[in-house]
């Protein structure tokens, strides 16, 4: 069976640094926020170029605190991608605003920046671009349409740790950006964790407040925040595998090429790389108009395949209230309908990859 990803085999792989790290926490005796977590923020905030890291407790809630330090509530709209993870619309909605969506690109799966200035009206409050898949999105045009409307940018940087947009990494480049560290994420924890990312200190303070309970000073709230703190065994954990990130995504970037080279001859819609970017590939997606047979066919020679995502946000229940349908978003829902991930991580043998190309060229002939 080849999974469409290994996170036992990876642990194995550095074993004694994450459990050095799990046993000094555990020794520590401090496990929420602390001197582990202020290390790794700073790592984090080093790495990525920006002034302000704040670790959190998922990369949802890394949204969610964005929207709020904006200010971003009731009455007011927000751009985002028709096709993404649920969670960027789920958020703005869960604040009160309302998620306008804007059609992806059908190549590159990412934001389609010509479309995005006919959407803006008064309600809109920000953009938030999503670097889908781990490629980067076309950043520029997105931050001057956001400068001449006034609008803010969050980047929904969860699935692109290390990927660069113009040689900057994504997540420094917008207002906020947001990670997250699910555990299958290009860096990823044992668990939940996010983190929010600013240059700007005020939006910084803010968010620290929110994170816990409104708070400038123990328990006198400010206002009405959270319990979304990253904890320390997560951080722990998370800086000894930031270590080993870059190389990680370099065999992520080699094996998704690989995959490429294999594939395209055969007729295999595979990923596409804008020049402006360096892809890390937190998911290799292919396109079939045969998707769920191809799917079914992996499945039978023990290969794990995954639809990212089988309904655009749009057509969610809970977006039926703003009254969109099957039809507005038509390189959503046909990215919905034919796109497939294909196993992918770093410590993914060529043995394997071997046989997953052997049985797609199988399959299409
Ligand atoms: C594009 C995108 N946004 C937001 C999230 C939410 O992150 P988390 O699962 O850490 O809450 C995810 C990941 O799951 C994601 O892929």
């Amino acid at each position: 069976m080849i999974s469409l990803v290994d996170l036992t085999t990876q642990y194995h792989s550095i074993k004694k640094e994450i459990d050095a790290a799990v046993l000094s926490t555990l020794e520590s005796g401090h496990f929420i926020l602390g001197p582990q977590v202020t290390k790794f923020e700073e790592s984090i905030a080093t790495y990525l170029g920006v002034n302000h890291a704040i670790g959190l407790a998922s990369g949802t809630d890394a949204l969610v605190l964005a929207l709020r330090a904006l200010n971003i509530g009731a009455g007011d709209e927000v751009i985002i991608p028709a096709y993404t993870f649920f969670a960027t619309a789920g958020t703005v909605m869960s604040v009160g605003a309302k998620p306008v969506f804007v059609d992806v690109e059908p190549q590159s799966y990412q934001m389609d920046v010509n479309r995005i200035a006919a959407m803006i009206t008064s309600k809109t409050k920000a953009i938030i671009p999503v670097h889908l898949y781990g490629h980067p999105a076309e950043m520029n045009p997105i931050l001057e349409i956001a400068r001449i409307h006034n609008l803010k940018v969050i980047e929904d940087n969860a699935q692109g740790f290390g990927a660069e947009y113009l040689g900057k990494k994504t997540g420094s480049l917008g207002d906020i950006g947001c990670l997250s560290f699910f555990p299958t994420k290009n860096l990823g924890a044992f668990g939940d964790a996010g983190m929010v990312l600013t240059n700007d200190p005020a939006l910084a303070e803010r968010m620290r407040m929110l994170r816990t309970h409104g708070w400038k000073k123990k328990y006198y709230s400010e206002e009405v925040g959270y319990n979304s703190r990253l904890d320390a065994l997560q951080a722990a954990i998370l800086q000894a595998k930031f270590a080993h990130v870059d190389s990680w995504n370099e065999k992520r970037r080699e094996l998704a090429h690989r995959y490429s080279e294999h594939l395209a001859p055969l007729g295999v819609v595979v990923p596409v790389e804008r020049d402006w970017g360096k892809h890390v590939y937190h998911l290799y997606i292919i396109r079939s108009k045969r998707r769920d047979e191809l799917q079914a066919f992996l499945k039978q020679k023990g290969i794990a395949s995954e639809v990212y995502y089988p309904l655009p946000p749009h057509l969610s229940v809970p977006c039926r209230a703003f009254g969109y349908k099957e039809g507005d978003f038509p390189h959503a829902e046909l990215a919905a309908r034919e796109t497939l991930a294909l196993p992918l991580y770093p410590e993914l043998t060529l043995s394997q990859q071997d046989e997953v190309i052997a049985a797609v060229r199988a399959f299409v002939g």
